[in-house]
């Protein structure tokens, strides 16, 4: 894990998690087919926000879901104690380099969401994660491009803030524009039939509802990591309230236009 996580692990942080899962379910699962899939590794899975939706989407699956921090897991155990005990689920904590206690070509799928951008070397996570997986076997992930963000009417605080975010998030060795990289990363993992497909969200007058949600997720997206931009002085509270304030007028706003892409990938093993 990079030495410091942007957005902390306190439970709004979680909860957020949990919130954003669900709001996204219908673009990041859009043509994901696990049908042939009996034991999926899930890689960077926080407090199980995308696993119960794996688990309720593919009633037939088995999921084993990874990740570093035990704060995440207590809560993924919490919430999802019913697909533990139906031997449906099995949590583990483990820094996704190195899942030594998994056994080797033992999954027939993977599965990582807005995950490899919090990790340092996010090759070795994918070297790792295709020992995990018998041959043949296929790798869906879906990652961030932060620098896609387009705005307008132009909102100067906004902006602002975002470079500060994805700045930090840089010097502490994260990669907040990751999903770009996808295509070159599964390929020098040794992946094959490597595919990538950018994903948009574009929303203007003709989508309000949309716009207006988009715009309040991302609002919360930006403000998860004001307490650790704060402390490391990259924004002051005025920035941060004028962010917000932009925000809440382009939300409500006729003529405004939010736009952003994101990386599908998917791979063989
Ligand atoms: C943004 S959360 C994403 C969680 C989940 N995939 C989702 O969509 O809700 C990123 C997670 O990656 C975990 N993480 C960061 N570095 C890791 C590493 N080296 N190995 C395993 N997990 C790691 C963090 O603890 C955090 O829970």
């Amino acid at each position: 894990m990079s030495s410091e996580y942007i957005h902390g692990y306190n439970k709004e942080e979680q909860d957020r998690l949990i919130h954003q899962a669900e709001f996204l379910k219908t673009y990041v699962y859009e043509k994901i087919q696990m049908a042939g899939i009996h034991h999926l590794l899930e890689v960077g899975c926080g407090v199980g926000a995308q696993t119960k939706i794996l688990l309720d989407i593919f009633p037939h699956l088995k999921v084993t879901s990874v990740d570093i921090s035990s704060t995440q897991l207590d809560v993924a155990k919490k919430r999802l104690s019913k697909y533990i005990e139906e031997g449906r689920l099995n949590l583990v904590q483990s820094d996704a380099t190195q899942m030594d206690s998994l056994s080797d070509n033992s999954f027939d799928g993977a599965f990582l969401c807005w995950f490899l951008e919090h990790v340092p070397d996010p090759i070795s996570v994918l070297k790792e994660t295709r020992k995990k997986l018998i041959p043949g076997s296929r790798l869906w992930s879906s990652e961030v491009m932060n620098w896609t963000l387009f705005v307008d009417p132009y909102c100067q605080h906004l902006l602002k803030y975002w470079f500060e975010f994805n700045d930090y998030q840089w010097t502490i060795k994260g990669h907040p524009f990751i999903g770009a990289q996808m295509g070159n990363y599964l390929t020098h993992s040794g992946f094959s039939n490597v595919k990538t497909d950018v994903r948009t969200w574009f929303w203007d007058d003709r989508f309000p509802v949309q716009r207006k949600e988009f715009f309040d997720e991302f609002k919360d997206l930006f403000y998860s990591a004001a307490k650790e931009l704060k402390k490391h002085n990259r924004v002051d509270q005025d920035l941060i309230d004028n962010m917000k304030k932009e925000f809440d007028e382009r939300s409500l706003t006729s003529g405004s236009v939010l736009y952003m892409s994101w990386m599908r990938s998917e791979a063989e093993a």
